[in-house]
């Protein structure tokens, strides 16, 4: 399955060779996107049978303190996964210039299929509160995809000392 187009999408604004944290990595579709980029990639699951070497065996849910809690990333990647306090976690872990990059199911999808269990679905604004007063709102969604699925996304970073984000590089023009 290719990186989410989402993520691509904002790839360009995480800071060249930053690490970047892949959270319930999956296959790690992710953790190749930016490791292709040259980025160091921790990639993170209960479950790393699908991931590169060197993926962390580590459950994100059991309370025990996560062994990369002290560290901060260029980017911290959450695709298609919810566990409440992990959300408030990966936000508290993005480096001064560094992004959350966070999209998964919200309210709605229960009309489309799986998960329909609340504690699965982002409720409307969740992500958007999850980052107040932390981090800078670059894009957020919240609406049908194609699928069809009902996401919900961000894209938010951490404003450093200058205390708002730089992302001039992103700016292009097309004539
Ligand atoms: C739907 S997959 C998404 C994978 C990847 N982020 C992607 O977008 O391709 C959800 C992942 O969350 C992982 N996961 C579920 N509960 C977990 C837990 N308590 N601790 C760590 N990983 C967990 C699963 O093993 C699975 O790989």
């Amino acid at each position: 399955m290719p990186a989410s187009a989402w993520i691509v999408r904002f790839a360009d604004l995480v800071p060249p060779a930053a690490p970047v944290l892949d959270l319930a990595a999956g296959g790690g579709r992710h953790t190749r996107f930016f490791a292709a980029r040259g980025h160091p990639v921790l990639a993170v699951d209960r479950d790393i049978s699908r991931l590169p070497d060197g993926g962390l065996a580590w459950d994100l849910e059991d309370g025990s303190p996560w062994p990369f809690a002290d560290r901060r990333f260029g980017a911290v990647v959450v695709v298609n996964y919810l566990h409440r306090p992990t959300l408030a976690a990966a936000v508290s872990l993005v480096a001064p210039g560094g992004l959350l990059l966070y999209e998964t199911f919200a309210e709605g999808q229960e009309a489309f299929g799986r998960p329909r269990n609340p504690d699965f679905l982002l409720r409307p604004g969740e992500l958007l509160q999850a980052v107040r007063g932390r981090l800078v709102v670059l894009a957020y969604e919240h609406g049908q995809v194609e699928g069809p699925r009902m996401v919900q996304r961000i894209a938010a970073m951490d404003p450093g000392p200058a205390g708002r984000p730089d992302v001039s590089s992103s700016i292009s023009t097309s004539r």
